[in-house]
């Protein structure tokens, strides 16, 4: 038996928000070491990173994941009784009613559906002095989400329901106001979707046969049973909730393009190799998922090490994009690195790793991908704008992050030729 290398202190939480997304580096670095006992949450937690981390972490004999959310984050970004906290058989047939959803007719849909919703933004643009890209791109996605989804949205409400969506994601390394604010947000989109659940069951709204609206809604659980309102409403929100979060990316795509001018001919090639390869750089580069929770469900050795039953074990996301054995020039933007990339499930994991049907890997992925793609096209194809004097740097404390400005722009044309 091998010991963990152990950070020193009662407990780490603290820390863990003085540092955030380098929290997991910054211990690996002072312990030089891929495996950290430390105190997180007030419990015993074990940190650990690289491919082989990964491959463990998603090794489901080994690991589960009810009870990892604290209550604050169930209260404000996830909702309880959803997918995520879900384990074994119970997790497989939920997750399933996810994928179901993601069929290439129903990808092509959110696209087309996309790329509409940016293109009417252009009018509106072309009035306004300064154009803020991260409140414009939640709004077009909350729209984009909801039109896909099945689920009515009037004009009215668009800016409240863009809101809630983007507080609750804001709330994930929130304390205080932050975290309220998420908790609000999410009292009041539940309440909103419950009463379209309700309506759909009774036939008073009938969404298509093919929409999340209506799978979720007359979706059976592994038992049989319907899932009951409340629980539908949170895995609608599950689905709608990280369609808006798309927008941190999209933000990250422009500020790229901003900074790395070069890129912008080869973009509006539109070859799809390429911005394929921009948007994987853009999911490797900057910062949102910072880390990822489960808990063991044995004692067991791992390389040596032990493992205690009931322990918090955190898989270092943010870090393993940045590793230099993973990554050359883990530090420099370069869409390039993805050409000869081969493609691990463990190695590259901003959403999560292993299989997606098997285990807790984003059910959005491919819906993520291609609406950066799409908002991409659009943004360097379809307009030109300027991007005046502002502070485009961004928090790597702050969890999730997005540039201090949200990214202005303004002399916003359509695109000729
Ligand atoms: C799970 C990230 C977009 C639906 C996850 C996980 C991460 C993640 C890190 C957890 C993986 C794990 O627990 O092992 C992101 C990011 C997104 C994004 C950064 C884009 C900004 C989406 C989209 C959807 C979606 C567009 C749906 C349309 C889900 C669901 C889960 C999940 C349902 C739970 C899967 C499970 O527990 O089995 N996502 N995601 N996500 N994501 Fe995403």
């Amino acid at each position: 038996t091998r010991q963990i290398p152990k950070e020193k202190g009662l407990d780490q939480s603290l820390t863990l928000l003085n540092e955030g997304y380098q929290y997991i580096s910054n211990r690996r670095r002072n312990q030089q070491s891929d495996i950290i006992q430390t105190r997180l949450l007030g419990q015993k937690a074990i940190l650990i990173s690289g491919e082989e981390a990964a491959q463990l972490f998603y090794d489901e004999r080994y690991f589960k994941r009810k009870g990892v959310a604290p209550r604050r984050i169930k209260k404000s970004l996830f909702g309880e009784h959803g997918v995520q906290g879900l384990d074994d058989a119970e997790h497989k047939h939920r997750k399933l009613m996810f994928l179901s959803l993601m069929t290439p007719e129903r990808l092509e849909e959110i696209k087309k559906i996309t790329m509409q919703q940016w293109e009417k933004k252009v009018p509106e643009w072309k009035r306004e002095d300064r154009v803020v890209l991260f409140d414009e791109a939640e709004d077009v996605l909350c729209r984009s989400a909801c039109e896909w989804a099945g689920i009515p949205l009037q004009e009215e409400e668009v800016e409240q329901r863009a809101r809630e969506f983007g507080d609750m994601i804001d709330a994930f390394g929130g304390v205080g106001e932050r975290n309220r604010k998420g908790k609000r947000a999410r009292d009041s989109a539940e309440k909103w979707i419950q009463g379209i659940v309700k309506q759909i069951r009774a036939k008073k709204m009938n969404p298509p046969e093919n929409t999340a609206a209506y799978i979720i809604s007359f979706h059976r659980d592994h038992n049989g049973k319907r899932l009951d309102t409340h629980t539908a409403a949170v895995e609608i929100i599950n689905v709608l909730r990280p369609i808006v979060a798309i927008g941190r990316y999209v933000v990250f795509s422009a500020l790229a393009v901003h900074d790395h001018p070069e890129t912008l001919p080869e973009l509006r090639a539109g070859e799809d190799t390429y911005t394929t390869m921009f948007v994987q750089e853009i999911r490797r580069y900057y910062p949102f998922t910072p880390l990822l929770g489960a808990i063991a469900r044995e004692d067991f050795h791992w390389k040596g090490y032990p493992f205690k039953k009931g322990t918090l074990v955190m898989l270092d996301v943010h870090g393993m994009n940045h590793r230099a054995d993973l990554w050359d020039e883990p530090d420099a933007f370069k869409p390039e690195r993805f050409k000869e990339w081969k493609g691990s499930p463990f190695a590259f994991v901003p959403q999560g790793g292993g299989d997606h049907y098997m285990g807790h890997r984003c059910a959005g992925e491919w819906i993520t991908v291609m609406l950066m793609q799409t908002s991409l096209e659009f943004l360097t194809n379809h307009i030109t704008y300027d991007v005046p004097e502002q502070d485009l740097s961004y928090s790597m404390v702050r969890m999730p992050t997005i540039p201090e400005s949200r990214f202005v722009i303004r002399d916003v044309e359509k695109r000729r030729g």
